[in-house]
């Protein structure tokens, strides 16, 4: 469960992983709140995180955000202050905060880094205001910002079902010994964020309705895959749900197309590999960048194959990663293990 220990109530720091859902979540639900349309299933990567620092001060004239050193605009911070806002609401309290993020892994490259930000944020904010909520308030709170970062307060295997106000989890880190590789292809910024993305598809693509009928059976294999550990079940729901968000996307008017050429050249090889008996299977977010599902034994294996192929700049190698939690907020903000500054 989500570490609640008690804070001096002002000031709090949070981690949290990022997540990679193996059932993905495209589109919102005409009841509004930032709910989902359809279920998702994700795996938190411990290779992925983000620390944030919330300090509450009545000094502080409005809200200020920083991520990775760079000060956020009065557009980029809105969804900061919604998710303030409501939560000072729930406190009573009015003091402005001076928030301070650092990832330890590149920002806007499909890497899901809202989801670990927002959760970080919402576990660190409610603590700083000394409110204690529960794991399930806290991922209400960061669904309601980025409906990702609901599933980002859970470690391990996490579900966000269509419509639910909270993410729930579905079976620990140590359910399965499992890998997931990022392969970057471009590090780049995406042309378009996942929800101006996502409503856009929801009103030109032809095939959004197609979407909406089949994702709940998708989920469904993928879900009784990993409960069952059967990898080429898990493989074959998260490739075809990838392969169909991505066609609802691309076939947007305008196309919201996300993928590259080695981004294909990567479908093909693992598909054909996985033919041959490697345990490897991809998916693909609001990016170009493949993330490859494989079990632990076969870890070093797949890392090889994917750092030798042409087009594939970096491999990120993450394991399951644990439920966000409260650090202690002292010392440098960055992660010392990966070298980055704030
Ligand atoms: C493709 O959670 O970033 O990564 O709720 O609008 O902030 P908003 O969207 P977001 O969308 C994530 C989309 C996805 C699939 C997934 O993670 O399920």
């Amino acid at each position: 469960m989500v570490e609640l220990a008690a804070r001096a109530p002002g000031r709090a720091r949070a981690e949290a992983c990022a997540n990679i859902a193996l059932s993905k979540y495209w589109g919102k639900s005409p009841r509004g709140d930032n709910l989902t349309a359809v279920p998702s299933l994700s795996l938190t990567l411990d290779g992925l995180r983000t620390r944030t620092e919330v300090n509450f001060d009545q000094a502080q004239e409005r809200d200020e955000v920083w991520l990775n050193g760079s000060r956020l605009n009065a557009e980029e911070v809105q969804r900061v202050v919604a998710l303030l806002d409501r939560l000072r609401q729930r406190a009573g309290r009015s003091e402005r905060a001076r928030v301070v993020s650092q990832n330890d892994f590149p920002t806007a490259a499909g890497l899901a880094s809202s989801a670990s930000g927002f959760a970080a944020l919402s576990l660190a904010a409610s603590s700083a205001l000394g409110l204690g909520l529960d794991p399930s308030a806290l991922s209400a709170e960061a669904r309601r910002c980025s409906a990702s970062a609901g599933r980002s307060l859970y470690g391990g295997f996490v579900e966000l079902l269509a419509e639910a106000d909270s993410a729930t989890p579905l079976a620990p880190v140590s359910h399965w010994d499992v890998a997931m590789l990022v392969a970057v292809v471009d590090a780049g910024k995406k042309p378009i964020g996942s929800t101006l993305g996502m409503l856009h598809t929801e009103r030109t693509s032809p095939l959004y309705g197609g979407w909406l009928t089949a994702a709940p059976a998708i989920h469904a294999r993928v879900r009784a895959g990993v409960l069952a550990r059967d990898f080429e079940q898990v493989a074959l729901g998260m490739e075809q749900g990838a392969r169909l968000m991505h066609a609802t996307m691309m076939t947007s008017e305008p196309a919201v197309l996300y993928l590259r050429g080695p981004t294909m050249e990567l479908m093909h090889e693992i598909s054909d590999r996985r033919r041959r008996g490697c345990p490897e299977a991809y998916t693909m977010d609001a990016g170009p960048n493949v993330k490859v599902l494989t079990e632990g034994a076969h870890v070093a294996e797949a890392e090889r194959f994917l750092r030798e192929f042409p087009g594939v700049l970096d491999v990120i190698v993450c394991r399951p990663g644990p439920d966000a939690a409260l650090l202690s907020p002292a010392g440098p903000l960055a992660s010392a293990s990966r070298g980055v500054t704030s």
